[in-house]
């Protein structure tokens, strides 16, 4: 047993991590994010995850989308960019070199969507971000784990990673099982929960304190990987991106509270409470 470290993301951490916008800069200077996901009765995913890039401050944000999510994508969202992916879902996930990734809001597991999937993720070096049924693609197709890229972050709430990695006893064994698969893999694992854990290649697991019961709610995560998505793009570490955006997500989430309730507030409105929190860090 190697020793590790643990740390509660506390508001020393996020002040180390948060960087001020700079005047002297442009939309380049915060880099582009690439939401794909969405399929015929699931656009809501790839809208509340599009969204959530956008506010959490990237230059430009793109969605690959399947056609059906055209007209919707950009009626909710026209600051996005949509690129079309397929009909009723994606098939093809082509992607500018120069962007990050977020994969699986809404996505569907449809076997053209699997095969499309696997096929990106057999050229691609780039770290990226996975999610939702992007995880359980990969499931589906156990070997094709091999495939995600060095210094990735996956996102899967409790189910998603049991079929992932399999079950567990409790949610001690399940950190520890969580710790030898982010070293195998070398990638970063957000274990979604109540106190989400972000756990290192090197074993170093980051407790997140923020965050209520408002957000276990349909919607929640799809925000959460836009998050991510957008802080990778703006240049913060694969590290700093999971840390901070598991924090400044249950930090929305917390001013959502205060203002709609619990039981009322929404995704949306969360993502609505973005600007509160950055105007705590700024
Ligand atoms: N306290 C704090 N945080 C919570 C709580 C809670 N009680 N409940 C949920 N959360 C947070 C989690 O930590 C996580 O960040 O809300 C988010 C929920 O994410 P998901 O479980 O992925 O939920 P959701 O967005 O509804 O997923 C939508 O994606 O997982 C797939 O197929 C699944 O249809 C589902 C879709
Ligand atoms: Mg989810």
């Amino acid at each position: 047993e190697t020793e590790t470290k643990d740390y509660v993301i506390n508001d020393e951490v996020i002040k180390k991590i948060f960087k001020v916008r700079s005047e002297f800069s442009h939309k380049g200077t915060y880099g582009k994010a690439v939401i794909i996901g969405g399929s015929y009765g699931k656009m809501g995913a790839a809208v509340l995850s599009t969204r959530a890039a956008l506010k959490a401050g990237a230059g430009l944000t793109f969605t690959v989308a399947p056609k059906c999510g055209y007209e919707i994508l950009q009626t909710s969202d026209p600051e996005a960019m949509f690129i079309e992916g397929g009909e009723d879902y994606i098939e093809s996930f082509n992607v500018e070199e120069t962007a990050v990734c977020g994969i699986g809001p809404g996505l569907g597991t449809h076997e053209n969507t699997a095969k499309g999937l696997l096929k990106f993720l057999k050229n691609y070096t780039k770290p990226l971000i996975l999610d939702a049924d992007a995880l359980n693609i990969i499931s589906q197709n156990y070997e094709s784990i091999q495939l995600i890229p060095e210094k990735s972050i996956i996102t899967p709430h409790p189910k998603e990673f049991e079929r992932l990695f399999g079950k567990t006893e409790n949610s001690f064994e399940r950190t520890e099982l969580a710790k030898n698969k982010s070293r195998e893999h070398q990638i970063y694992i957000v274990l979604k929960d109540h106190h989400t854990q972000i756990i290192t290649p090197e074993g170093e697991v980051f407790y997140n304190i923020t965050g209520n019961s408002g957000l276990a709610k349909g919607g929640s995560g799809d925000i959460l990987t836009g998050i991510i998505t957008s802080l990778l793009a703006q240049q913060y570490s694969e590290q700093e991106a999971a840390v901070l955006g598991v924090w400044f997500h249950g930090k929305a989430a917390e001013f959502a509270a205060e203002k709609y309730s619990k039981e009322a507030m929404l995704p949306s409105d969360v993502i609505n409470e973005f600007g509160n929190v950055f105007s705590e860090l700024n």
